[in-house]
């Protein structure tokens, strides 16, 4: 099986980026030019995804507009030779490539938004990514380097990363054996515990393939932490009756639902863009050294 549906649950509240966050969707906060669900989007259009589904909340009409096709403005850019810029928003989703969004009535959690895609998912695995975890994986883009996996091991596999031990309560936090390189199975995941309750620092971040069999289980999961059907606990369920892996992933991340990770991504891919990159670099390194006169 090859994973070919994809998942973005953008139906959080986005509480750590109020104001910004009080009308329009955290996932639409640009990182210099773009949307940050844009690269989410195009990260699972290149590891061979071609049906990308929103689980979307409130406020949530912004994204679907922003992958719909906009002739208007397409016909505005060709009378006025702006045909760079008309390729930009062409490429934001290939004609191949179809786009749906699914209401989720209420934000009751990440489990809950992950069933809300069930009746589209069907009986096949897919991707989960959460667009504000935001992953620099340079040639070889994180869900990239997840499907490769998944065509070895057909199972679920959670993206993990090193946490430091004293931020264990930001994160799902897994238990591994058999750790083989990169890889590990799951043996125990838990819901952002406490420093001292956690099984290890490993970290789960936004970025998961699930088989179908996740839709089962959250039908009759109870409310987990902080009152939400929790798609951890769900994982857990999983790991009874299925080998679950997790994935050490090559990348680097940004925790763009914070105001500061979503700083030090405008920064560094604002450094690392192709037409801005040098004149950000000069006016950087000039900033800084002003700071220490
Ligand atoms: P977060 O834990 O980051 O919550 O959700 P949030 O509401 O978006 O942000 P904060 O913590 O209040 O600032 C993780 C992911 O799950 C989605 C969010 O959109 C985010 O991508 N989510 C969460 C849903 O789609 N629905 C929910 O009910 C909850």
């Amino acid at each position: 099986m090859k994973i070919k549906k994809a998942v973005f649950p953008v139906g959080g509240l986005g509480t750590r980026f109020l104001p910004a966050t009080k009308a329009s969707p955290k996932e639409m906060l640009p990182v210099v030019d773009k949307p940050l669900i844009q690269y989410a989007v195009k990260e699972a259009i290149d590891a061979g995804c071609d049906e990308i589904i929103f689980i979307t909340g409130r406020g949530k009409r912004a994204i679907m507009d922003h992958f719909d096709v906009s002739v208007e403005l397409e016909v505005q850019l060709e009378a006025a030779g702006k045909f760079d810029q008309l390729e930009e928003i062409r490429d934001i989703m290939p004609e191949y490539v179809t786009a749906m969004g699914i209401r989720q009535s209420r934000p009751l959690g990440l489990g809950h938004a992950v069933y809300c895609a069930r009746k589209v998912i069907g009986d096949e695995p897919f991707a989960v990514l959460l667009a504000d975890d935001m992953i620099y994986g340079g040639r070889n883009p994180v869900l990239s380097q997840m499907t490769d996996l998944f065509d070895k091991v057909q199972s679920s596999i959670v993206a993990v990363e090193e946490v430091d031990p004293s931020e264990t309560h930001k994160y799902g936090i897994v238990r591994i054996t058999d750790v083989d390189g990169r890889t590990g199975k799951i043996q125990e995941i838990v819901e952002k515990p406490l420093p001292e309750h956690a099984p290890s620092n490993l970290g789960v971040v936004g970025r998961y393939i699930l088989t179908p069999e996740i839709f089962g289980i959250l039908e009759n999961l109870p409310k987990g932490l902080g009152g939400e059907i929790q798609l951890t606990d769900a994982i857990a369920q999983l790991m009874k009756t299925q080998d679950v892996y997790s994935y050490a992933y090559r990348g680097k991340r940004y925790d763009c639902g914070s105001k500061l990770g979503y700083l030090a991504a405008t920064v560094e891919y604002g450094v690392n863009h192709k037409d801005l990159g040098e004149d950000f670099k000069v006016y950087l390194k000039e900033f800084v050294e002003s700071m220490d006169e």
